[in-house]
């Protein structure tokens, strides 16, 4: 298997650190490795397979050595500026930001959803955003099987989906600390502002659902709304869906359209207490999905929950995925 030259950018945050974690857990044939970070922490190492690595500073000319793709999760606005300089040079981006995402020019991917959108790059490939990445599976599979017609979203988000400064507010808050990341205490709260409010009184976590949603399901006129709220959680966001189809099902079908789809597993036996969890979710690579019912107050709807780990499928996995399909291609 012919061996890839790989960088991770924003090494060392939350994502970055994780992406390390990830590649070292899956076989990705990797013959140079490289990790990228601001000024900040140049010269730092990290250990990566038991062999350290130097922090280099991300600069204009960090891709003039040959590297075939670098996982990106460094913000949006060193995405902006590296990730055309990186394709310039023959790099395949692999961005976790919101920065290139809606681009008609960039593909938006979930690989047991869309991978087929992989061969259309130009030299960036978008992960989505980790609300959207989770909710995609189960909804991919329903799709393919009723047509969806409506989808609305409400979100319970971890900490961690905040980085490094996230994860800091939720400890110092519970400390009665004053927030430093949000504009209120995360602990003993819930927070309905995930990023920037727009004008029309969504912020931008809600239009970023509404959005990648369509875009990745192929449904640019798909009916889509979203609350999303961040909870005090330390990791794994959890998502109570309502979809309406355009047809009927039986309940039983749609559980088991659900447990078919691949990396879904289907954890849903109330009698006994068992639903998908945030704390049993993390540091797992699948969506977990339960609570699925039929919706009484439509003719063909379902309400469902559905947990991930948003720093490992709703970022780091996804993104190793993403990765894997390219190394496939280039053998
Ligand atoms: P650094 O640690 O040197 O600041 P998080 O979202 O967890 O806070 O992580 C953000 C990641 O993005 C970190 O690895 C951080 O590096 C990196 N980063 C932030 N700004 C830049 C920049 N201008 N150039 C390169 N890396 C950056």
């Amino acid at each position: 298997m012919k061996k890839i030259n790989l960088a991770v950018v924003g090494a060392t945050g939350m994502v970055g650190r994780t992406f390390l974690k990830v590649l070292e857990e899956r076989d990705l044939p990797i013959e140079n490795f490289y990790v990228m970070a601001s000024a900040r922490s140049a010269g730092s190492t990290i250990t990566f397979k038991g062999k350290d690595y130097v922090v280099e500073e991300l600069t204009e000319h960090s891709f003039d050595k040959p590297i075939d793709i670098a996982l990106f999760s460094a913000g949006g606005s060193t995405s902006a500026k590296f990730a055309p300089i990186a394709a310039e040079h023959g790099v395949i981006v692999v961005d976790n930001s919101a920065q290139w995402r809606m681009d008609p020019e960039v593909p938006l991917v979930v690989p047991e959803v869309n991978p087929e959108d992989i061969d259309w790059n130009k030299g960036i490939i978008a992960n989505p955003n980790c609300s959207t990445i989770q909710a995609m599976l189960p909804l991919k599979a329903l799709d393919d099987k009723y047509k969806i017609k409506r989808i609305v979203y409400s979100t319970y988000q971890a900490v961690s989906g905040g980085g490094m400064g996230g994860w800091k507010d939720l400890e110092n808050t519970s400390k009665g600390e004053a927030p430093s990341k949000w504009p209120h205490p995360i602990y003993n709260n819930c927070l309905p502002h995930i990023d920037v409010f727009f004008e029309n009184g969504y912020t931008k976590e809600e239009m970023k659902m509404i959005w990648e949603t369509r875009k990745i399901l192929h449904h640019p006129e798909l009916k889509v709304t979203a609350t999303t709220v961040r909870v005090p959680v330390y990791n794994s966001h959890s998502e109570s869906i309502n979809v309406e189809f355009e047809k009927p099902f039986a309940i039983e079908d749609v559980k088991a359209t659900i447990a078919a789809f691949p990396n879904t597993i289907l954890q849903d036996d109330v009698e006994n207490n068992v639903y998908p969890l945030a704390a049993d979710a993390t540091g797992k690579d699948e969506v977990f999905v339960g609570r699925v019912r039929r919706d009484e107050s439509v003719d063909n709807g379902i309400n469902f929950w559905c947990v991930a780990d948003n720093i490992r499928k709703g970022a780091a996995t996804n993104a190793v995925q993403i990765a894997e399909l390219l190394v496939k291609k280039m053998q």
